[in-house]
């Protein structure tokens, strides 16, 4: 297996972790649940719930939130993060949100309306559930590909656009209230979309007036995929592709807590001044004043530095290059993921690993418990326990096309032996796999409910 390129940074604070005893590992997991969002983080050796907020900032951006301007209005602050942003995204207004679906409730308040529909190659959870809140219907119209977790498509993170063309003429106009695509496809494999793909998205958009959004979370490992994959964009820099990606669209809602590499934050930008003066109201309502939007002064100037850390080459290098080592290693000892594996993290089959275990029945959150038994790890189920979905007409319960365990990857944590440690544990899980069990819910919100259902194994 090659390895990765060498970390491009070298560690000057270190946060001690432990691995508590087997003993202990089952007592916690019990008090939880058996849902791994109830455990204490103390009690996890290596933790790859998300790889949101999670980031080690750098030296320069510890350096810039001393910097930080905490005045209530026209902070400079804001001013150095709205040049940041104005370089990169391009758009002619913005607001700084405390995360990402706080964008996401400021733009689905000022645009969704009961009865109408937001498609999307796929919405990640929140933003499924913001449009929901407000009466909406979320979408997904992601490429086939994108459901075999063995094809090796270059960008399975693409909109089918016959299936989006289709779906615009079925609903009508004045029912799509806004179009979207994710960047990586977090919901679907943290899949990349290429650069052709969002021009044809925006330009079938466009042909009908629909204002087209990006989900810009993970946008520059989208970047430097493209620039990977794409042909045409082998000499361009990440931050020469993020330009493009976004000159298509007309706004952008993102968690700052991926890709801009903080531990808190978003971002919402539009070109409409009208829907601007909405979206400002609103976030005054909801959020804060629009030079800080829930956010303190320092925490702009982590983002606007970050911005650029994450567009960085040698970075963006390292950090591919980390998590395509793991996917060798699982890929080498026979455990099954979405290939070929996304930016931020491995979305192992758990579908394929636990035959016995049917999806009423919750085969990845099977997986999860038995990673943080066998090895104090915890990772994230990515199949029924959050997408299992009665429908609206039948009440018959629909079940995504995959059962996944996600293992994300945070960004300048780990390094490479903790990811020979996973790989480590899995395969142990994995010779034993077929004695694993189902669960079942004694407790499950309506929305959102994987954060806090309660479970008890089968
Ligand atoms: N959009 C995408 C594509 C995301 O992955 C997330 C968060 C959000 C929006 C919401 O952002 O957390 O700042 O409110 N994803 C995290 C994850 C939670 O673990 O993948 P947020």
């Amino acid at each position: 297996m090659t390895k990765h390129p060498p970390e491009p940074f070298r560690i000057k604070v270190v946060e001690p972790i432990r691995l508590i005893s087997h003993e202990q590992r089952v007592a916690a997991i019990q008090e939880a649940g058996y849902n791994v969002f109830s455990l204490k983080a103390e009690d996890i050796f290596i933790d790859l719930l998300t790889d949101s907020g999670t980031g080690a900032m750098s030296q320069r951006q510890w350096a810039g939130m001393m910097d930080g301007d905490e005045s209530y209005a026209g902070a400079k602050s804001y001013y150095r993060l709205k040049k940041s942003v104005e370089d990169i995204f391009g758009f002619e207004h913005f607001v700084p949100a405390h995360q990402g679906r706080a964008a996401e409730n400021i733009l689905a308040a000022v645009m969704v309306k009961p009865g109408n529909q937001v498609p999307s190659n796929m919405h990640f959870d929140t933003t499924d559930a913001n449009i929901r809140a407000r009466g909406g219907r979320p979408v997904n119209l992601v490429i086939e590909e994108a459901f075999d977790p063995a094809n090796l498509h270059p960008f399975k993170g693409n909109m089918d656009l016959l299936k989006l063309k289709a779906f615009i003429d079925e609903t009508g106009r004045e029912n799509i209230p806004l179009g979207m695509i994710t960047v990586t496809n977090n919901a679907g494999g943290g899949q990349p979309v290429s650069m052709e793909n969002i021009r044809s998205v925006a330009e079938i958009y466009h042909s009908y007036g629909i204002p087209f959004f990006i989900d810009a979370a993970r946008y520059a490992e989208n970047a430097f995929f493209i620039k990977l994959r794409e042909p045409g964009y082998a000499d361009k820099t990440p931050l020469e592709i993020a330009r493009e990606m976004f000159s298509y669209a007309d706004g952008f809602c993102m968690s700052a807590k991926k890709d801009a590499i903080v531990n808190i934050g978003g971002l919402l930008g539009v070109n409409d001044a009208a829907l601007f003066q909405n979206i400002s109201n609103e976030l005054i309502l909801r959020e804060g004043f629009v030079s800080y939007g829930g956010l303190a002064g320092r925490d702009l100037d982590a983002i606007a530095i970050g911005l650029y850390e994450g567009l960085d080459e040698d970075y963006l290098s390292y950090r591919l290059g980390q998590t395509a080592y793991l996917a060798g290693l699982l890929r080498e000892n026979g455990i099954g993921m979405i290939e070929p594996p996304g930016g931020h993290a491995i979305y192992v089959d758990a579908g394929a690993m636990l035959p016995q275990i049917p999806q009423a029945e919750f085969p990845g959150q099977s997986l999860v418990v038995e990673m943080y038994l066998e090895g104090g790890i915890r990772a994230v189920e990515i199949g029924s326990v959050m997408f299992a979905q009665p429908d609206p007409l039948t009440g018959e319960v629909v079940y995504p096309r995959l059962e996944l365990v996600r293992l994300a990857i945070p960004r300048r944590v780990y390094t490479q032996s903790h990811m020979d440690y996973i790989a480590e544990t899995l395969v142990k899980i994995s010779k034993r796999a077929d004695k694993l069990r189902g669960y079942k819910f004694t407790y499950a919100p309506e929305l959102l409910r994987h954060f806090t259902a309660r479970f008890q194994p089968l």
